[in-house]
């Protein structure tokens, strides 16, 4: 069958709307060469009106790789059924802290983090709820020479626990001695697919660069930080209902806006396995 559909650029940085097709449906082979073309050349990739069931979000997640299983959320569950590669993310007024309000790569504390995440909210606030996606590479590529080879050289660590301990104390279910996931990670990684090198670190789970003074570790972290979240890199996704929104976490950094309160948002989110990052 022949699928036909356009991916329009959102910034010549960063973002593609993909138009015409419908993920409810199984995706040639054809089509989804094309499509993975557009996703490691755009990085952020965008879908609407996807009316999909939580099956066919995982067949559409399948074919890019093994599903990735969140290290700290329990299974998600409908009509009995255990779906422990949905990760169900919802806010409404009785939330006092969402995921992912804060630059960050998914689970980058995990040895071998997520290559892509998939996302679809079913319920959108009046206005606000965007999700902020900045390119890696963009970030790379601004450094000057002495800088990128400095940052070559370095290592930092990922910690999931202050992230996800806080999260657990809020909805109730925090356990004393769970551990959660904390690995070493290159300050700056090279892309498993494209060869191009990118910034890999953020604000939710990098705790230190690893064998610096505290001081210099902390000094660099914020540059990074403010370096890495120049307006210039980036590009803003407003929702709709039954939109999709896929992102490589190999490259990017995003941010859902919590600037909706008390008004409810909800999606599923299938999460697609990577390898450790090199
Ligand atoms: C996330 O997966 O980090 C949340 C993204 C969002 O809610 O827009």
């Amino acid at each position: 069958m022949t699928q036909h559909f356009e991916v329009e650029p959102v910034t010549p940085t960063i973002g593609g709307n993909v138009i015409g097709l419908d993920l409810s449906q199984p995706l040639s082979d054809e089509a989804f060469e094309q499509l993975h073309a557009a996703f490691l050349e755009r990085k952020a990739l965008f879908f609407r009106d996807q009316n999909i069931s939580l099956d066919q979000h995982k067949a559409f997640g399948r074919r890019f790789g093994e599903l990735h299983i969140h290290p700290a959320s329990s299974p998600y569950k409908a009509d009995g059924v255990s779906h422990p590669e949905i990760l169900f993310l919802h806010a409404d007024e009785n939330t006092t802290r969402t995921a992912g309000d804060t630059w960050h790569s998914d689970v980058s504390c995990d040895p071998e983090p997520p290559m892509a995440s998939i996302l679809r909210l079913v319920k959108i606030p009046p206005s606000g709820g965007d999700t902020l996606f900045a390119s890696m590479y963009a970030a790379y590529d601004a450094l000057s020479d002495p800088m990128k080879r400095y940052l070559g050289e370095l290592t930092a660590t990922h910690d999931g626990a202050a992230n996800y301990r806080d999260r657990a104390k809020r909805r109730d279910n925090f356990i004393e001695d769970k551990e959660y996931p904390r690995n070493s990670h290159p300050v700056v990684r090279t892309h498993p697919e494209t060869g191009r090198k990118a910034l890999y670190i953020n604000t939710a789970f990098t705790s230190h660069i690893n064998d610096v003074p505290k001081a210099e570790s902390d000094a660099l972290l914020s540059f990074l930080y403010q370096h890495n979240t120049n307006a210039a890199f980036q590009c803003r996704f407003q929702w709709s209902e039954n939109a999709i929104a896929m992102w490589d976490n190999r490259c990017t950094l995003h941010h859902a806006m919590w600037d909706y309160y008390p008004n409810v948002r909800s999606g599923f989110r299938v999460t697609v396995q990577g390898d450790k990052p090199l």
